[in-house]
């Protein structure tokens, strides 16, 4: 007598957009989440938080054990913005109670984010967080029908599940004056040289790094941005997504991280 196995395959809805600093991830990102109303989390964020919190309690970032030990007990939330907190933020991301959402952006914190980002149990504690919230969203456990993850290792490592996958890419000189935008656009004072030598420096750490270094996935798709609109490459992402993923709405909302103490995604 034989035996029928019967397999259920479950479908992430998951896009996953990787690609280097300024690429314009975030930006896409949160556009095509909102048009499909999938949930969008940039990844970048909870590396962000972490460098943020050791240059608070003055550990180094070439201490590799108390880095590693910040990055499992940090308890890091990210949750939609409220009324009175619309100053062009997509997020506001929060460290216990702290409002950190603006100072992870300070340069000081880029300067050190991605030697933080190379290290091993960082790597370890934040993928598979991040890779929990991904299957969370994408399966539709968390009440949403998908998720729109950005970062450097989504397709690669954390989600490579994901049907849709991309890679943004556009030349280092672009992507710096793209990222003195955004600094002078929000009242700050910012040097263009300086940012590019820091962006160049960051991309090769994320790209020579050991574990989970910036790399587009085999089956991505690469847009090369440069010489296109915001809206014309949400434009081929969506048309992407509907091609590989079909239709799938609901809202958005708050999303959970998981940390030392509290209840975590099951
Ligand atoms: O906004 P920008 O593209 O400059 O950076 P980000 O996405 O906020 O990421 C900041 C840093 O976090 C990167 O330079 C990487 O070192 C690290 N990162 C990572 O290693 N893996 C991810 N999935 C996301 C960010």
């Amino acid at each position: 007598m034989g035996t029928t196995l019967l397999t259920q395959v479950i479908v992430v809805k998951a896009i996953a957009i990787d690609g280097p600093a300024a690429s314009g991830k975030s930006t896409v990102g949160f556009k095509v989440g909102r048009s499909l109303d999938y949930v969008f989390f940039d990844t970048g964020v909870m590396y962000r938080a972490v460098a943020w919190a050791i240059l608070e309690r003055g550990i180094s970032s070439a201490d590799s054990e108390a880095v590693g030990r910040v990055a499992g007990e940090l308890p890091i939330s990210v949750s939609a913005p409220s009324r009175e907190e619309s100053d062009g933020r997509q997020a506001t991301i929060q460290v216990g109670e702290k409002d950190v959402t603006w100072s992870i952006r300070s340069p000081q914190v880029d300067s050190i984010v991605s030697v933080v980002a190379a290290n091993r149990q960082v790597r370890r504690e934040l993928s598979r967080k991040q890779r929990l919230i991904g299957l969370k969203h994408g399966s539709g456990a968390g009440g949403k029908a998908g998720v729109v993850m950005a970062g450097r290792d989504i397709g690669t490592v954390v989600l490579p599940e994901a049907p849709l996958k991309i890679y943004l890419e556009a030349p280092l000189g672009e992507r710096s004056r793209r990222r003195y935008r955004e600094i002078t656009e929000r009242g700050k004072e910012a040097d263009l040289a300086t940012i590019l030598d820091d962006m160049r420096l960051r991309d090769q750490i994320d790209s020579e790094r050991a574990v989970a270094p910036l790399r587009s996935a085999p089956d991505a798709h690469q847009i090369q941005t440069q010489d296109k609109t915001v809206q014309e490459v949400v434009g081929l992402i969506l048309a992407l997504a509907a091609e590989v993923l079909g239709a799938g709405a609901v809202s958005t909302g708050d999303i959970d991280i998981p940390h030392e103490g509290s209840q975590g995604i099951q």
